[in-house]
C-alpha cells in the first residue's frame, strides 16, 4: 500500500462509526482549514492544479471517487471509498479528482489558509518546477 494512503482509526459500535482526527497526530500537520465537496457531477472532474506549499488529507466520507496524483514523473490512481482511509497529498503534487459516485462527500483537511497565490494551475508550469 502506498504511504500516501493512511488508515484512520474508526470507533464502530452498534450506533455507527466515529472517526476523530487530530493535528500532528493522525494528521501530519497543523490543520488550519477544512472544506468539503458535495453534489459532485460524474461528468465534471475537479482539481487540475498543484500547491507550492500546502499539504492536505482527503477523506471520502460517503460514496467513492478517484484521485490522481502526479509528481511530474509518476501518475498514481487512488480510489477512495472508506471514511477510515485518508489520502495524504503533500506539496507539489498535481491532482485530479473524478469518478464521483452518487452521494459522494469528500472532506479535506489543509495545512494552510486559502491562498490563491499557492496554486499552480498550469500543468506545463508545474512540470517545469518539479524537473
Ligand atoms: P477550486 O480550487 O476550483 O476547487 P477544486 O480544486 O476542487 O476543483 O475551488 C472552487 C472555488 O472555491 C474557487 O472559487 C475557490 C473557492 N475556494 C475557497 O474560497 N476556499 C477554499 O479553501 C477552496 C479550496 C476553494
Amino acid at each position: 500500500m502506498s504511504k500516501k494512503l493512511m488508515d484512520l482509526k474508526g470507533h464502530t459500535d452498534g450506533r455507527g462509526l466515529l472517526v476523530a482526527l487530530e493535528s500532528n497526530k493522525s494528521v501530519p500537520f497543523d490543520i488550519k482549514r477544512i472544506y468539503y465537496l458535495t453534489d459532485l457531477k460524474k461528468s465534471e472532474p475537479r482539481g487540475f492544479h498543484a500547491h507550492k506549499n500546502l499539504k492536505q488529507v482527503a477523506i471520502c466520507l460517503q460514496g467513492s471517487c478517484r484521485f490522481i496524483l502526479d509528481d511530474g514523473k509518476t501518475r498514481e490512481e487512488f480510489i477512495l471509498s472508506s471514511a477510515t482511509q485518508g489520502l495524504l497529498i503533500e506539496e507539489m503534487y498535481w491532482r485530479e479528482m473524478d469518478q464521483f459516485s452518487d452521494g459522494c462527500v469528500i472532506l479535506v483537511l489543509a495545512s494552510e489558509l486559502y491562498d490563491e497565490s499557492d496554486y499552480i494551475r498550469d500543468y506545463n508550469e508545474f512540470k517545469k518546477r518539479v524537473l
